[in-house]
């Protein structure tokens, strides 16, 4: 066990700031807020790309937990700059209050095989998965550093990280690889100089957000198609209640911390959902693992065809063949 590992009483996080980027949705990182400051008494500072949505989310913390301070910040993580300047600001914001936990959760996604996707979206997805996660690490631990209370620290990657690539957002993939390499090099780096802060990689299977049309509208704001003032929270686009919920997932994290695991990977099983349904996170990690040791890429999963849908070796679990039960008795009725 690492010297930063090892179970944690999350109630000493009470009165404490809890930092969270990529807040401003209706997404895991909300989730994440709603829990620290409902469950755990923490005070929140919200972190997301556009004024409106970091105002509204502000507003409906304070509306919802009156007794916790609520502010936001409009940051743009692929900017060390913007990060730089609200770690500056946290003291200012919060008075005497400690920072007890940092998520680094912003995050893109674009559906895309590599013959089909643009080297913009690469940039994008490196830029904002990669680098703003960076960022968040350079601006944020050395505030943790200079603290002698515990802390956390968590990366949201995805089980995505952990599995190898398919069929599907291939950059995206890449840069949540790179999130789970660099969490672990930093939790190494400083297992000995900062062992007061406990690091985490968040490996999220599936959780019910709006990502690839957050993904979608921020790109068209940086294109100029969309104007700022008319960004607005998108509805849910996952796979309904076989997903998590965002606030069930946050339970499944803050268990997590609890436990002390680093790898937090946050599987679609009870009691964080209502079926028996789940992604089977270890069996495709393990396939992957075997994979490595054994020097051997199986593509078997790309010569099968279900039903004209193309799988996948990743969405290939009970959860995704709920899901392709669900849409071949929808399109037959
Ligand atoms: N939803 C899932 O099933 C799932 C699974 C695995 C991993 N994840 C990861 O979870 C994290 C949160 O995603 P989510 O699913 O909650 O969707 P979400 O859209 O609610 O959250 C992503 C947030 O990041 C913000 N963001 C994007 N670019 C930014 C930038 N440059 N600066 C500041 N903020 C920026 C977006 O505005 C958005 O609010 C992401 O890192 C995502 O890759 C999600």
């Amino acid at each position: 066990m690492s010297v930063q590992q090892g179970a944690f009483d999350t109630a000493q996080l009470a009165d404490q700031v809890a930092v969270v980027t990529g807040a401003g949705n209706n997404g895991i990182g909300w989730g994440i807020c709603r829990h620290a400051a409902g469950q755990l008494k923490m005070h929140v500072l919200i972190i997301d790309l556009h004024e409106n949505l970091v105002q509204s989310a502000v507003e409906r913390l304070r509306a919802e937990f009156p007794a916790i301070l609520v502010s936001g910040m409009r940051c743009d993580v692929t900017r060390p700059e913007d990060l730089q300047w609200a770690a500056k600001q946290v003291s200012a914001r919060f008075p005497g209050k400690d920072i007890g936990a940092v998520f680094a959760n912003a995050g893109v996604i674009f559906n895309k095989t590599i013959m089909k996707s643009s080297i913009e979206h690469w940039r994008t997805t490196l830029d904002v998965n990669i680098m703003g996660v960076l960022h968040t690490i350079q601006a944020f631990v050395p505030l943790l550093q200079a603290q002698s209370c515990e802390s956390i620290f968590s990366t949201t990657a995805s089980v995505g990280g952990l599995v190898r690539g398919d069929a599907g957002a291939a950059s995206y993939q890449a840069s949540k690889h790179a999130v789970v390499a660099m969490t672990e090099s930093l939790s190494y780096e400083l297992a000995v100089k900062s062992p007061q802060i406990r690091f985490h990689v968040l490996c999220p299977c599936i959780v019910g957000t709006a990502l690839g049309e957050t993904s979608r509208i921020n790109r068209m704001v940086k294109t100029g198609d969309l104007d700022e003032a008319q960004v607005h929270v998108p509805q849910t686009q996952s796979i309904g209640d076989l997903a998590q919920t965002p606030d069930a997932h946050a339970r499944q994290v803050f268990d997590h911390i609890a436990a002390g695991n680093f790898y937090m990977i946050t599987e679609n099983k009870r009691p964080y959902v209502d079926h028996d349904f789940p992604f089977d996170a270890e069996a495709i990690i393990q396939e992957r693992m075997e994979g490595v040791l054994k020097m051997q890429l199986d593509n078997s999963d790309a010569l099968n065809r279900n039903q004209g849908r193309q799988t996948s070796s990743i969405l290939k679990g009970p959860l995704f063949q709920e899901v392709a039960r669900r849409a071949a008795n929808h399109s037959e009725s």
